[in-house]
């Protein structure tokens, strides 16, 4: 064959790049999980697969106090393997938690994270394998202002078992931590835990509230990946099951936590939602919600929940057609487009009445004199790219705050 023949024919590099930008899809799933009830007995298998023999365990105080760390203890102690505990974790966990302990996980000499709780274990665990093997102050890492690259070693692995069906942190490559001043992403793939090991047995002494605010953080998820700007068409298929059994489980886990197949169904839906969302982001409601939560302490399902209407109706010229096909995930029946696309955001509204989420954000003890600061932090927020309506300004931002205060 002539050189002449094999030439391939040439490809404007701009046309490349359009089509890379508008239909490019990237499939990866690349946690191994494990999922079950009763799954739980297998961490110290798990563990030794991992080739790990000393283990960093991070927990709140009150997961400790329910007995799973001790259990997961006792399974590794069987099998050879040591552990420490750190039990150290906050709802909304600060830098000052994450250097501390950072600090107990090279003293102890550890080689393995097991993170147990909800996305707040999990998010310290993935940020003190990197400080740890990678060193620096947690701003280096802050994916406003770096790049997503600044994450280059081989991180130590990490086994997360989430208590809580919500975060999807179990499975993203995103972990949020406060500083003084703000909260800050850190994001890159070799954040994302080796093995999610989901027992939905774990969720089962989840309180009404929490379960509540948990479940609303998976359901935002779930519409804000389906809505986002990317184009995935395998996250969409997690994103619209999610909603399905977010619909037709949610309210049953809250006034019922004993309800087992309600709480592996939500298990089920908050995983799903969560590799929705590592593939598609997230959008306006999480980059609003994230400066309620950094300046006020709200839970991030609690201010998730309150924007969530709010934004769904800022959004809705854009969405109209997919907010009509999250309609009929949610089990409504089929009506005109705009029909369909305003009946599904009195569904959420309805969902947030029926689990006492407050409508107004006064009600939650934010104060209105911080809502231009809130809004320019906003606008900063990495969540914000993919919302579906562009371009967000500083009155739209700050307008939202204020219809929902
Ligand atoms: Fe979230």
């Amino acid at each position: 064959m002539s050189e002449e023949e094999i030439n391939l024919p040439l490809i404007d590099p701009t046309i490349i790049g359009q089509i890379l930008d508008t239909q490019a899809v990237g499939f990866s799933f690349p946690a191994q999980i494990v999922f079950g009830y009763g799954v739980l007995n297998r961490i110290s298998f798990l563990s030794l697969f991992l080739k790990s023999s000393n283990a960093f365990i991070i927990c709140d105080p009150e997961i400790e106090k329910l007995g799973y760390v001790r259990k997961v203890q006792r399974y590794l102690k069987l099998s050879g393997l040591t552990s420490t505990v750190f039990n150290e974790i906050e709802p909304n966990p600060n830098e000052e938690t994450v250097i501390k302990a950072v600090e107990s996980y090279k003293n102890a000499g550890c080689d393995l994270v097991i993170a147990i709780g909800g996305g707040s274990a999990i998010d310290v665990g993935k940020v003190v394998r990197l400080l740890a093997k990678q060193g620096g102050k947690l701003s280096d890492y802050d994916a406003a202002r770096s790049s997503i690259m600044s994450i280059h070693e081989l991180l130590p692995p990490q086994i997360s078992i989430p208590t809580t069906s919500g975060t999807g942190s179990e499975v993203s490559i995103v972990a949020m931590i406060t500083t003084e001043k703000e909260k800050i992403t850190v994001l890159g793939y070799p954040l994302i835990s080796t093995i999610a090991l989901v027992d939905p047995e774990l969720t089962m002494s989840c309180p009404p509230r929490l379960t509540a605010y948990c479940g609303m953080d998976a359901l935002t998820h779930a519409i804000e990946s389906f809505i986002s700007l990317r184009i995935n068409p395998v996250a969409d298929m997690f994103s619209l099951q999610a909603i399905t059994l977010i619909s037709q489980n949610l309210k049953k886990v809250y006034e019922n936590g004993n309800d087992a197949k309600a709480r592996i169904n939500m298990s089920l839906a908050a995983l799903e939602a969560g590799m929705a969302f590592n593939q598609k982001s997230v959008g306006l409601v999480h980059a609003m919600s994230h400066q309620l939560s950094a300046k006020f302490n709200l839970p991030h399902g609690l201010a998730n929940a309150v924007m969530l209407p709010y934004v769904l109706k800022f959004n809705k010229s854009v969405s109209k057609e997919k907010y009509a096909t999250m309609g009929i995930a949610f089990g409504l029946s089929l009506g005109s487009i705009d029909e369909g696309a305003e009946r599904f955001i009195q569904e959420v509204e309805k969902l947030n009445d029926a689990l006492s989420i407050p409508k107004k954000l006064r009600e939650c003890g934010v104060k209105e004199s911080e809502i231009p600061e809130m809004a320019k932090m906003a606008l900063k927020d990495i969540s914000i790219i993919t919302n579906p309506l562009q371009p967000i300004t500083q009155e739209t931002v700050e307008k939202l705050y204020r219809e929902a205060y």
